[in-house]
Parts: structure tokens; C-alpha cells; sequence
């Protein structure tokens, strides 16, 4: 008796407690930065709700499976009445969604807004929320993979033109979205297969925007060029012989021959850094990624025997500045001569990448610093890339392209663990692309 009687005192006093608790939560949700990201997507809650939908899929390396993630896009375009849409499949499993939004004048170069679909891997445990989950937090921070890089974007350029169609806006270009895979590992089976098809010279793309980076600040970044990646491997041979032997010329000595001379051209380009001259991007990085040399038993490294054979691995980045004839040179004079019983070969080579005008020779230019401007947010200077994207396919076919992801005030995330996008940022971005996709649409020049 006592005891039911106090555990019906006992619910009465919970019942009441999570009362006054749910009583303040709806308090602190109507007060300060819970309210700003509130006004600021006002009508734009459903855009959120799919870029968390988007999020849910799991399109990760090393093994993503894109076939969820076309159908919700091409979803989503039926959503917005978006014809002609297409499926291209060149890869088998690897489709690119292409959306078209025909202009008055279709004859005009067309505008390009480029995504990829694919993100890179997670280590879940070190995540604050599950990565696939896409969690909101009460002030509007979306955790998710893919929340910078690229998710977002994609889903703003749709709820972009989604909100364009129903305010009565036609276009004078023809604006196409294209989704791709496989960006993260290079892009072999996605954009590099789009650029050289038929589908897309027939789009005819005058200008493109593909994905940027986030800004810390409340300024937004946007890169018109990119390094190019060299792999390099170095190999070393020489005369094996007695660890306990001076003698010249063994593998490792000529091996680190090479080091020397590339931890000198290193140093020179990061002095350049270090001492402000130069941006990180706009330097020739260089990093050993691998060292291979020595013999092996269960037991552990032979100790008293000099290899015939050592070999490296080196991380290039091209500045699209460097003068690529000199490198090459460079790598086959001093880094792996024949004369020192030297050989190379390039793992990958990338063609230096273009750099696309960032100033008043370009009107594409200063349509987008004129629209960004339009909406409260100040764009900056345009610089280089430290890594590869997509755009540089574009760049070196001539193709104008800006690197811009309309994210400021954000910690950079991508790759890293706990990215994420605040859904004011998100809402912000496309009300950003409505202007741009208007300048760019509406151009009559060219
Ligand atoms: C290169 O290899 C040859 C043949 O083994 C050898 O005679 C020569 O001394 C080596 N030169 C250097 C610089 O290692
Ligand atoms: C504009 O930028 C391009 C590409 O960086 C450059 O080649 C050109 O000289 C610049 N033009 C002017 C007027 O600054």
C-alpha cells in the first residue's frame, strides 16, 4: 500500500518535472542564435529537410552506392519540374544526374553548377553524432559527412532554382546541374568521363561554379585555380655489400643524395611561406610519403647489410604558376639522375591546371562578386587551391570556373571529424545562389 502510494507521489513529481523542463526548452528555443537561423530559413524548412534526407545516404569510400542517391536527386528535380533530367552512365554503378533548366536564348553558352555526390571515409567513434544521422542541434547545426563537402551545395542549387521557378523567373541561359561520383578519389570515373563525352559537349558550358571552401570569416573564399598533383616514385640501385663497409655509391647513399637535394627545393619554397611572400596554394609543395629500402626476416631488418635497391614516394603539388619544364628538369637532373643509378616514374601526373580570371577582364567575375554582394556578404580575392576538385577537368578545357561554396563563419571540416553546416549558413546559401543563377542566367553579353 505505502509503497504504491509513493510511487504515485513519485510519477505526479516527474510528470510535473518534465513539464517545467519542456517549459524551458521551448523558452531557450525562441531566444538568440536558436532564433536567427529560425528568421533566416522562414519558408525554407522544407530545404532543410531534404539536405538532411541527402545527408542520410550513405555515399562513402571506399564503397559508395550511388543508386539511392540518384534517385533522390532526380527526385527532387521532379519536385521542381526540371526536364530534360538525365541519368548518364558511363561506369557501371557510377551514374551522373544531370539536370537542365532551358533558357529563352538555349543558344548562348550555358551556366554549369557542379557536385559530388561521394564523401570521404569516417571514424564514427570520434564523431559527437552518428555522420549519417544528419542530428540537428538545437542552434541550427547540422552534423553530418557531406554537410560541406558537397551536400550542401547540391540541394542549394536546386532549392535555389526551386524558389526562381516559383517566383515567375525565366532565364535567358540555359543553367544544367550536374551530381557526380567519385570526386574524392580523383575523379577518374566521374567528371573526368563526363568532360571528355558527347552529352557534354552538347551543354555547350560558358561558366561553371563547382564546390569551395568554408570560411571562418564573414567574408566568403572562392579559388579560381588549383595545384596539380605529381606522385612521384624515386628508385635507387647500388652496389649491396657488408654493413660494416665504407664504400661509395650504395643505394641508400645515392637515395639520400636525392633527399638533400629535394629537402633544399622544399625549403626554398616553404621560406617563401614562411617569410609571407607567397601563399601555402601558390607555392610548389613537395612531402615524402614513403621510404622502401632494406631486407627483412621474422625476426626484424637484416642490420649488417647495405640493400642494392631503396626507393621513395613524394606528394607533389603544382603551383599553376611553376614553370613545369623546370621541375621536370630538376627531377632528372639532381632528383633521379642515371648518372647517380637513378630511375623515376610518375604513380599520377596531373596537367597544370588553368587559372580562370578573377578580375575585370572576366564578366563572370564581377557578376558573382556583384551578386554575393547583393545579399549582404562580401566575397574575397580569389586564390588557389591547395588540393584538386573537379574544376580543374573544367579549367583545362578552357571552361571558366569558380570554386565558391557560399559557407562563412565555419570551422573548415572537411574531411575532419564533426563537420557540419548551421542551418542559417545553409539558408543563407540559397538565397546567394538565387542571385547568382539571375546574374548569370539573365547575361546577354558573350
Ligand atoms: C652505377 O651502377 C654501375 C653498375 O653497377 C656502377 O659501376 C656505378 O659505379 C654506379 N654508379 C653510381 C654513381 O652509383
Ligand atoms: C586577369 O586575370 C588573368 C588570369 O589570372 C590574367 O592573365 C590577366 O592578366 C588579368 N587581367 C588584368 C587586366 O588584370
Amino acid at each position: 500500500m505505502m509503497q504504491a502510494k509513493s510511487f504515485a507521489k513519485t510519477l505526479v513529481m516527474t510528470i510535473i518535472f518534465v513539464t517545467v523542463i519542456v517549459e524551458l526548452v521551448d523558452v531557450s528555443e525562441e531566444s538568440g542564435e536558436a532564433k536567427s537561423w529560425m528568421k533566416t530559413c522562414e519558408g525554407l524548412e522544407p530545404a532543410i529537410e531534404n539536405f538532411r534526407q541527402y545527408l542520410r545516404i550513405p555515399t562513402v569510400h571506399p564503397s559508395p552506392d550511388y543508386g539511392p542517391a540518384l534517385r533522390f536527386i532526380l527526385s527532387l528535380a521532379g519536385s521542381i519540374s526540371l526536364h530534360p533530367t538525365r541519368l548518364v552512365e558511363m561506369v557501371p554503378g557510377k551514374g551522373i544526374a544531370l539536370l537542365t533548366w532551358e533558357g529563352s536564348n538555349p543558344s548562348l553558352p550555358s551556366i554549369l553548377l557542379n557536385s559530388h555526390m561521394d564523401v570521404v571515409p569516417v571514424k564514427k567513434e570520434e564523431w559527437k553524432h552518428d555522420p549519417f544521422e544528419a542530428v540537428m542541434e538545437e542552434n541550427g547545426d547540422i552534423y553530418a559527412r557531406g554537410s560541406q563537402d558537397t551536400k550542401c551545395i547540391g540541394i542549394q542549387y536546386l532549392e535555389a532554382i526551386r524558389n526562381l521557378k516559383s517566383q515567375g523567373f525565366k532565364p535567358l541561359r540555359t543553367i544544367h546541374i550536374s551530381f557526380v561520383p567519385d570526386e574524392e578519389v580523383g575523379g577518374g570515373d566521374g567528371f573526368a568521363k563526363l568532360i571528355s563525352s558527347a552529352v557534354f559537349q552538347s551543354l555547350n558550358v560558358g561558366v561553371a561554379l563547382d564546390e569551395g571552401l568554408a570560411s571562418e570569416t564573414e567574408t566568403y573564399l572562392v579559388t579560381n585555380a588549383e595545384r596539380s598533383p605529381w606522385w612521384l616514385e624515386i628508385k635507387a640501385t647500388g652496389r649491396p655489400g657488408h654493413g660494416s663497409s665504407l664504400y661509395a655509391n650504395s643505394a641508400l647513399e645515392n637515395l639520400m643524395r636525392s633527399f638533400e637535394a629535394i629537402m633544399m627545393f622544399r625549403s626554398s619554397q616553404f621560406d617563401r611561406v614562411k617569410a609571407g611572400l607567397s601563399k601555402e596554394a601558390e607555392v610548389t609543395s613537395i612531402n615524402p610519403v614513403y621510404l622502401k629500402a632494406g631486407g627483412s626476416t621474422p625476426c626484424g631488418y637484416v642490420m649488417n647489410v647495405q640493400p642494392s635497391e631503396a626507393e621513395a614516394g613524394f606528394d607533389i603539388r603544382v603551383s599553376p604558376d611553376a614553370n613545369t619544364e623546370v621541375l621536370e628538369t630538376l627531377i632528372q637532373e639532381q632528383w633521379a639522375p642515371q648518372s647517380r643509378n637513378m630511375s623515376y616514374k610518375f604513380i599520377g601526373k596531373a596537367p597544370k591546371s588553368g587559372r580562370t580570371a578573377a578580375n575585370e577582364s572576366s564578366p563572370w567575375w564581377g557578376l558573382l562578386v556583384d551578386a554575393v554582394r547583393r545579399t549582404g556578404v562580401v566575397l574575397n580575392e580569389a586564390e588557389t587551391r591547395k588540393s584538386t576538385t573537379d574544376g580543374r577537368f573544367l579549367r583545362n578545357v578552357g571552361i571558366a570556373t569558380y570554386g565558391f561554396s557560399p559557407i562563412s563563419r565555419t570551422p573548415n571540416r572537411q574531411h575532419s571529424t564533426n563537420e557540419f553546416l548551421n542551418a542559417q549558413e545553409f539558408c543563407k546559401g540559397i538565397r546567394v545562389y538565387e542571385e547568382i543563377i539571375k546574374a548569370y542566367t539573365s547575361y546577354s553579353g558573350l
